[in-house]
Protein backbone atom coordinates (compact mmCIF):
# COMPACT_ATOMS: atom_id res chain seq x y z
CA UNK A 1 0.00 0.00 0.00
CA UNK A 2 1.00 3.32 -0.95
CA UNK A 3 2.21 5.63 1.85
CA UNK A 4 0.20 8.61 3.02
CA UNK A 5 1.49 11.98 2.84
CA UNK A 6 0.46 15.66 4.63
CA UNK A 7 0.26 18.15 2.56
CA UNK A 8 2.34 21.16 2.25
CA UNK A 9 4.02 20.24 5.86
CA UNK A 10 8.11 20.81 6.02
CA UNK A 11 7.40 16.52 5.95
CA UNK A 12 7.13 16.39 2.41
CA UNK A 13 10.28 19.15 1.59
CA UNK A 14 13.92 17.59 0.29
CA UNK A 15 17.03 19.46 0.50
CA UNK A 16 18.05 19.97 -2.96
CA UNK A 17 21.52 19.18 -1.48
CA UNK A 18 20.71 16.00 -1.08
CA UNK A 19 19.05 15.29 -4.28
CA UNK A 20 22.04 12.99 -5.98
CA UNK A 21 23.55 14.75 -9.19
CA UNK A 22 25.65 14.07 -12.38
CA UNK A 23 28.02 15.06 -13.95
CA UNK A 24 28.24 16.26 -17.45
CA UNK A 25 31.51 16.23 -19.98
CA UNK A 26 31.63 19.90 -19.48
CA UNK A 27 31.86 19.41 -15.52
CA UNK A 28 28.27 21.06 -14.89
CA UNK A 29 26.12 18.86 -12.57
CA UNK A 30 23.33 18.16 -13.09
CA UNK A 31 20.41 16.66 -10.51
CA UNK A 32 19.35 13.51 -10.73
CA UNK A 33 16.09 13.48 -11.47
CA UNK A 34 13.44 16.16 -13.04
CA UNK A 35 9.97 16.65 -13.25
CA UNK A 36 8.68 15.89 -17.02
CA UNK A 37 5.85 18.44 -18.13
CA UNK A 38 4.57 16.76 -21.12
CA UNK A 39 0.32 16.62 -19.61
CA UNK A 40 -0.39 14.87 -23.44
CA UNK A 41 -4.19 15.09 -23.22
CA UNK A 42 -5.07 14.48 -19.88
CA UNK A 43 -3.75 17.85 -17.83
CA UNK A 44 -4.13 21.96 -19.10
CA UNK A 45 -0.92 23.84 -18.78
CA UNK A 46 -2.29 25.74 -15.68
CA UNK A 47 -2.22 22.51 -13.89
CA UNK A 48 1.43 21.68 -15.01
CA UNK A 49 2.65 25.04 -14.43
CA UNK A 50 1.34 24.34 -10.69
CA UNK A 51 2.80 21.03 -10.30
CA UNK A 52 5.74 23.44 -11.14
CA UNK A 53 6.15 25.78 -8.72
CA UNK A 54 4.88 22.94 -6.11
CA UNK A 55 7.66 20.57 -6.89
CA UNK A 56 9.80 23.62 -6.54
CA UNK A 57 8.76 23.99 -3.24
CA UNK A 58 9.58 20.60 -2.22
CA UNK A 59 13.25 20.10 -3.49
CA UNK A 60 12.77 19.47 -7.53
CA UNK A 61 14.92 21.95 -9.24
CA UNK A 62 15.30 19.92 -12.90
CA UNK A 63 12.38 20.80 -15.52
CA UNK A 64 12.11 18.75 -18.89
CA UNK A 65 10.12 21.31 -21.26
CA UNK A 66 9.81 21.45 -24.97
CA UNK A 67 8.09 23.37 -27.10
CA UNK A 68 5.68 21.01 -28.29
CA UNK A 69 3.83 20.56 -25.10
CA UNK A 70 2.52 23.59 -25.68
CA UNK A 71 2.88 24.96 -22.45
CA UNK A 72 5.99 26.60 -22.19
CA UNK A 73 3.96 30.28 -22.33
CA UNK A 74 2.61 29.04 -18.90
CA UNK A 75 5.52 27.30 -17.00
CA UNK A 76 7.72 30.59 -17.96
CA UNK A 77 5.88 33.03 -15.29
CA UNK A 78 5.66 29.78 -12.83
CA UNK A 79 9.51 29.79 -12.88
CA UNK A 80 9.52 33.24 -12.89
CA UNK A 81 7.65 32.52 -9.02
CA UNK A 82 9.95 29.60 -8.28
CA UNK A 83 12.56 32.59 -8.40
CA UNK A 84 10.77 35.05 -6.87
CA UNK A 85 10.38 32.40 -3.95
CA UNK A 86 14.26 32.79 -3.65
CA UNK A 87 15.82 29.85 -5.72
CA UNK A 88 18.43 31.27 -7.76
CA UNK A 89 18.34 30.46 -11.47
CA UNK A 90 21.47 28.77 -11.55
CA UNK A 91 19.97 26.56 -8.69
CA UNK A 92 17.13 25.66 -11.39
CA UNK A 93 18.42 23.24 -14.55
CA UNK A 94 15.64 23.65 -17.61
CA UNK A 95 15.53 21.71 -20.50
CA UNK A 96 13.75 22.22 -23.64
CA UNK A 97 13.22 20.94 -27.31
CA UNK A 98 13.35 21.73 -30.70
CA UNK A 99 10.53 19.84 -32.77
CA UNK A 100 10.07 18.44 -36.01
CA UNK A 101 8.82 21.06 -37.48
CA UNK A 102 11.89 23.76 -37.08
CA UNK A 103 14.85 21.57 -38.09
CA UNK A 104 15.37 24.00 -41.18
CA UNK A 105 18.16 26.63 -41.72
CA UNK A 106 17.67 29.26 -38.98
CA UNK A 107 14.36 27.67 -37.30
CA UNK A 108 16.32 25.88 -34.63
CA UNK A 109 17.98 29.10 -33.37
CA UNK A 110 14.20 30.79 -33.92
CA UNK A 111 12.49 28.24 -31.82
CA UNK A 112 14.97 28.09 -29.10
CA UNK A 113 14.58 32.11 -28.94
CA UNK A 114 10.76 31.64 -28.78
CA UNK A 115 11.26 28.93 -26.13
CA UNK A 116 13.47 31.38 -23.85
CA UNK A 117 10.73 33.93 -24.42
CA UNK A 118 8.47 31.81 -23.35
CA UNK A 119 9.77 30.09 -20.54
CA UNK A 120 11.09 33.91 -19.69
CA UNK A 121 15.00 33.09 -19.10
CA UNK A 122 18.11 34.50 -20.62
CA UNK A 123 19.41 30.29 -21.31
CA UNK A 124 18.40 27.30 -21.31
CA UNK A 125 20.41 24.47 -19.32
CA UNK A 126 20.01 21.67 -22.21
CA UNK A 127 18.65 21.68 -25.62
CA UNK A 128 17.70 18.62 -27.50
CA UNK A 129 16.67 17.84 -30.41
CA UNK A 130 13.61 16.07 -30.10
CA UNK A 131 13.38 13.67 -32.49
CA UNK A 132 15.92 12.82 -35.60
CA UNK A 133 13.25 13.09 -38.54
CA UNK A 134 11.89 16.42 -39.88
CA UNK A 135 8.33 14.99 -39.92
CA UNK A 136 6.06 16.42 -38.02
CA UNK A 137 1.96 15.68 -37.21
CA UNK A 138 -1.14 17.56 -35.93
CA UNK A 139 -1.52 17.18 -32.05
CA UNK A 140 -3.86 14.37 -31.27
CA UNK A 141 -3.86 12.60 -34.35
CA UNK A 142 -4.23 8.55 -34.42
CA UNK A 143 -1.47 6.50 -34.90
CA UNK A 144 -2.40 6.10 -39.07
CA UNK A 145 -2.08 9.84 -39.32
CA UNK A 146 1.14 10.86 -41.75
CA UNK A 147 3.23 14.16 -42.78
CA UNK A 148 3.23 14.21 -46.22
CA UNK A 149 6.41 15.41 -46.84
CA UNK A 150 8.08 12.88 -44.48
CA UNK A 151 11.55 11.41 -44.98
CA UNK A 152 13.77 8.92 -43.76
CA UNK A 153 16.52 9.83 -41.51
CA UNK A 154 18.70 11.78 -43.76
CA UNK A 155 22.25 12.13 -41.50
CA UNK A 156 23.38 14.92 -43.37
CA UNK A 157 20.33 17.13 -43.06
CA UNK A 158 20.08 16.33 -39.35
CA UNK A 159 23.84 17.24 -39.28
CA UNK A 160 23.04 21.03 -40.62
CA UNK A 161 20.49 21.19 -38.06
CA UNK A 162 22.90 19.95 -35.66
CA UNK A 163 25.06 22.87 -36.29
CA UNK A 164 22.52 25.16 -35.47
CA UNK A 165 22.50 23.46 -31.65
CA UNK A 166 25.96 23.94 -31.60
CA UNK A 167 25.50 27.74 -33.04
CA UNK A 168 23.23 28.29 -30.06
CA UNK A 169 25.59 26.44 -27.31
CA UNK A 170 28.55 28.99 -28.92
CA UNK A 171 26.55 31.95 -28.22
CA UNK A 172 25.51 30.71 -24.38
CA UNK A 173 21.88 31.05 -25.48
CA UNK A 174 22.22 26.76 -24.69
CA UNK A 175 24.32 25.65 -21.85
CA UNK A 176 24.40 22.00 -23.04
CA UNK A 177 23.00 20.60 -26.72
CA UNK A 178 21.21 16.72 -27.05
CA UNK A 179 19.83 14.69 -28.75
CA UNK A 180 16.58 12.45 -28.01
CA UNK A 181 15.07 9.36 -30.09
CA UNK A 182 17.99 8.58 -31.53
CA UNK A 183 19.22 4.65 -31.71
CA UNK A 184 23.07 3.17 -31.58
CA UNK A 185 23.63 3.77 -35.33
CA UNK A 186 22.40 7.28 -35.42
CA UNK A 187 23.97 8.44 -32.67
CA UNK A 188 27.08 7.32 -33.11
CA UNK A 189 27.63 9.01 -36.62
CA UNK A 190 26.45 12.29 -34.89
CA UNK A 191 29.22 11.77 -32.75
CA UNK A 192 31.51 11.21 -35.17
CA UNK A 193 30.59 14.03 -37.40
CA UNK A 194 29.83 16.42 -34.47
CA UNK A 195 32.35 19.39 -33.97
CA UNK A 196 30.64 19.53 -30.41
CA UNK A 197 29.50 16.03 -29.34
CA UNK A 198 26.00 15.59 -27.44
CA UNK A 199 26.16 16.01 -23.91
CA UNK A 200 23.14 13.99 -23.18
CA UNK A 201 20.63 12.52 -24.88
CA UNK A 202 17.10 11.48 -23.95
CA UNK A 203 15.55 8.37 -24.45
CA UNK A 204 12.67 5.99 -24.13
CA UNK A 205 13.67 3.95 -20.31
CA UNK A 206 12.11 2.19 -17.62
CA UNK A 207 12.32 -1.54 -15.90
CA UNK A 208 10.71 -2.89 -18.93
CA UNK A 209 12.06 -1.18 -21.66
CA UNK A 210 16.24 -1.08 -20.58
CA UNK A 211 17.72 -0.37 -23.73
CA UNK A 212 20.90 -1.43 -22.21
CA UNK A 213 23.25 -1.23 -25.34
CA UNK A 214 22.78 2.80 -26.17
CA UNK A 215 22.46 2.94 -22.30
CA UNK A 216 25.73 1.42 -22.18
CA UNK A 217 27.02 3.32 -24.84
CA UNK A 218 26.07 6.92 -23.36
CA UNK A 219 27.69 6.34 -20.16
CA UNK A 220 31.23 4.84 -21.73
CA UNK A 221 30.62 8.13 -24.07
CA UNK A 222 30.31 10.50 -21.60
CA UNK A 223 26.67 11.30 -22.48
CA UNK A 224 24.62 11.75 -19.90
CA UNK A 225 21.24 9.44 -20.86
CA UNK A 226 18.18 10.99 -19.97
CA UNK A 227 15.06 8.51 -19.63
CA UNK A 228 11.86 9.46 -20.44
CA UNK A 229 8.63 7.73 -19.11
CA UNK A 230 10.52 6.15 -16.12
CA UNK A 231 7.07 4.50 -15.37
CA UNK A 232 6.07 3.21 -18.04
CA UNK A 233 3.61 6.25 -18.56
CA UNK A 234 0.64 4.42 -17.75
CA UNK A 235 -1.40 7.34 -18.26
CA UNK A 236 -1.01 7.95 -22.07
CA UNK A 237 -3.20 7.77 -24.06
CA UNK A 238 -5.37 5.26 -25.55
CA UNK A 239 -4.01 5.52 -29.52
CA UNK A 240 -0.48 4.84 -28.08
CA UNK A 241 -1.34 1.60 -26.61
CA UNK A 242 -0.74 -1.77 -28.19
CA UNK A 243 -1.65 -4.87 -26.97
CA UNK A 244 1.53 -5.99 -26.98
CA UNK A 245 1.77 -3.41 -24.15
CA UNK A 246 3.09 -4.62 -20.99
CA UNK A 247 2.66 -2.79 -17.27
CA UNK A 248 5.76 -1.89 -15.24
CA UNK A 249 3.82 -0.78 -12.63
CA UNK A 250 2.24 -4.35 -12.36
CA UNK A 251 5.41 -6.67 -12.75
CA UNK A 252 5.86 -8.74 -9.42
CA UNK A 253 8.88 -8.02 -9.07
CA UNK A 254 8.56 -3.70 -8.75
CA UNK A 255 5.26 -4.18 -6.59
CA UNK A 256 7.17 -6.93 -4.34
CA UNK A 257 9.87 -4.09 -4.16
CA UNK A 258 6.95 -1.31 -3.17
CA UNK A 259 5.77 -3.60 -0.51
CA UNK A 260 9.15 -3.55 1.78
CA UNK A 261 9.29 0.46 0.80
CA UNK A 262 5.63 1.23 1.49
CA UNK A 263 5.36 2.83 -1.82
CA UNK A 264 3.73 3.37 -4.94
CA UNK A 265 5.82 0.60 -7.91
CA UNK A 266 5.42 4.47 -10.04
CA UNK A 267 8.29 5.31 -7.26
CA UNK A 268 10.19 2.28 -7.67
CA UNK A 269 10.78 2.31 -11.23
CA UNK A 270 12.15 5.91 -10.57
CA UNK A 271 14.34 5.22 -7.58
CA UNK A 272 15.87 2.08 -9.84
CA UNK A 273 16.33 4.52 -12.72
CA UNK A 274 18.18 7.05 -10.30
CA UNK A 275 20.32 4.22 -8.95
CA UNK A 276 21.03 2.53 -12.13
CA UNK A 277 22.50 5.68 -13.69
CA UNK A 278 20.12 7.35 -15.83
CA UNK A 279 18.46 10.99 -15.45
CA UNK A 280 14.30 10.06 -14.93
CA UNK A 281 11.56 12.44 -15.90
CA UNK A 282 8.66 11.64 -14.24
CA UNK A 283 5.46 13.48 -14.70
CA UNK A 284 3.20 14.28 -12.07
CA UNK A 285 0.80 17.19 -11.37
CA UNK A 286 0.01 15.13 -7.87
CA UNK A 287 1.44 16.69 -4.99
CA UNK A 288 2.02 13.42 -2.69
CA UNK A 289 2.77 11.75 -6.10
CA UNK A 290 6.23 13.86 -6.97
CA UNK A 291 6.70 14.11 -3.12
CA UNK A 292 7.35 10.42 -2.51
CA UNK A 293 9.34 9.77 -5.45
CA UNK A 294 11.61 12.61 -4.28
CA UNK A 295 11.64 11.08 -0.54
CA UNK A 296 11.94 7.34 -2.17
CA UNK A 297 15.12 9.36 -3.94
CA UNK A 298 17.06 10.27 -1.06
CA UNK A 299 16.02 7.14 1.13
CA UNK A 300 18.25 4.00 1.78
CA UNK A 301 19.27 2.47 -1.94
CA UNK A 302 17.58 -0.74 -3.03
CA UNK A 303 20.01 -3.64 -2.31
CA UNK A 304 21.86 -4.98 -4.88
CA UNK A 305 19.81 -8.54 -5.27
CA UNK A 306 16.64 -5.85 -5.91
CA UNK A 307 18.83 -4.18 -8.69
CA UNK A 308 19.82 -7.63 -10.20
CA UNK A 309 16.34 -8.63 -10.04
CA UNK A 310 14.73 -5.82 -12.02
CA UNK A 311 17.61 -5.82 -14.08
CA UNK A 312 16.11 -9.06 -15.00
CA UNK A 313 12.89 -8.28 -15.87
CA UNK A 314 13.29 -6.27 -19.37
CA UNK A 315 11.10 -7.09 -22.11
CA UNK A 316 12.57 -4.71 -24.98
CA UNK A 317 8.88 -3.17 -24.65
CA UNK A 318 8.81 0.25 -26.07
CA UNK A 319 6.12 2.24 -25.26
CA UNK A 320 6.66 5.53 -27.78
CA UNK A 321 6.51 3.65 -30.83
CA UNK A 322 6.25 6.76 -33.05
CA UNK A 323 3.89 5.33 -35.76
CA UNK A 324 2.95 8.91 -37.26
CA UNK A 325 6.78 9.92 -37.77
CA UNK A 326 6.94 6.87 -40.47
CA UNK A 327 7.70 8.15 -44.05
CA UNK A 328 6.00 5.78 -46.60
CA UNK A 329 3.53 3.44 -46.70
CA UNK A 330 3.57 -0.49 -45.46
CA UNK A 331 6.29 0.52 -42.84
CA UNK A 332 6.09 -0.46 -39.41
CA UNK A 333 7.04 1.48 -36.33
CA UNK A 334 10.54 -0.66 -36.29
CA UNK A 335 11.46 0.81 -39.41
CA UNK A 336 11.85 4.04 -36.67
CA UNK A 337 14.48 2.06 -34.75
CA UNK A 338 16.91 0.64 -36.77
CA UNK A 339 16.93 -3.32 -35.38
CA UNK A 340 18.86 -4.38 -37.80
CA UNK A 341 22.07 -2.79 -36.72
CA UNK A 342 21.94 -0.16 -39.49
CA UNK A 343 19.88 3.29 -40.52
CA UNK A 344 16.64 1.90 -41.99
CA UNK A 345 16.97 3.14 -45.71
CA UNK A 346 14.73 5.65 -47.82
N1 LIG B 1 11.93 13.13 -25.43
C1 LIG B 1 10.76 12.60 -25.72
O1 LIG B 1 10.44 12.31 -26.88
C2 LIG B 1 9.77 12.33 -24.62
C3 LIG B 1 8.72 11.42 -24.87
C4 LIG B 1 7.83 11.16 -23.83
C5 LIG B 1 7.98 11.79 -22.59
N2 LIG B 1 8.99 12.68 -22.39
C6 LIG B 1 9.16 13.38 -21.09
O2 LIG B 1 9.09 12.41 -20.05
C7 LIG B 1 8.10 12.81 -19.09
C8 LIG B 1 7.49 11.61 -18.39
O3 LIG B 1 6.96 10.68 -19.32
P1 LIG B 1 5.44 10.19 -19.32
O4 LIG B 1 4.55 11.24 -18.86
O5 LIG B 1 5.22 9.54 -20.63
O6 LIG B 1 5.40 8.96 -18.31
P2 LIG B 1 5.74 8.56 -16.81
O7 LIG B 1 6.49 9.59 -16.10
O8 LIG B 1 6.32 7.21 -16.97
O9 LIG B 1 4.27 8.38 -16.19
C9 LIG B 1 3.56 9.47 -15.68
C10 LIG B 1 2.30 9.02 -14.94
O10 LIG B 1 2.66 8.13 -13.89
C11 LIG B 1 1.77 8.31 -12.79
N3 LIG B 1 2.57 8.60 -11.57
C12 LIG B 1 3.55 9.54 -11.43
N4 LIG B 1 4.05 9.53 -10.20
C13 LIG B 1 3.35 8.58 -9.51
C14 LIG B 1 3.38 8.11 -8.17
N5 LIG B 1 4.24 8.61 -7.26
N6 LIG B 1 2.51 7.15 -7.83
C15 LIG B 1 1.63 6.64 -8.72
N7 LIG B 1 1.56 7.03 -10.00
C16 LIG B 1 2.42 8.00 -10.40
C17 LIG B 1 0.87 9.48 -13.11
O11 LIG B 1 -0.41 8.97 -13.48
P3 LIG B 1 -1.77 9.78 -13.11
O12 LIG B 1 -1.60 11.14 -13.70
O13 LIG B 1 -2.82 8.96 -13.78
O14 LIG B 1 -1.83 9.81 -11.61
C18 LIG B 1 1.56 10.16 -14.27
O15 LIG B 1 0.69 10.79 -15.17
C19 LIG B 1 7.13 13.66 -19.93
O16 LIG B 1 6.32 14.49 -19.12
C20 LIG B 1 8.10 14.42 -20.80
O17 LIG B 1 8.66 15.52 -20.09
C21 LIG B 1 9.90 12.95 -23.39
Amino acid sequence: MAETLTFNSDRDIVDPADVPKRRLSTGTEIPAIGLGTFGSDKYGPQEIAAAVVGAAEVGYRHFDCASVYGNEDFIGPALSKIVEMGISREELWITSKVWNDKHGPGQVIESAKQSLRDLKLEYLDLYLVHWPFPNSHGKGVDVHSRDPHATSYIHEAYMRTWEQMEQLYNEGLVKHIGTSNMTLPKITRVVRDARIKPHANELELHPHFQQPELFSYCVDNNIVPIGYSPIGSPSRPERDRTPDDTVDIEDPVIVQIAERLDVHPAVVCVKWAVQRGQIPIPFSVKRPQYVSILKTIVSEPLTDTEMAAIAGIDKNNRLIKGHVFLWKENQTWHDLWDLNGDITPA
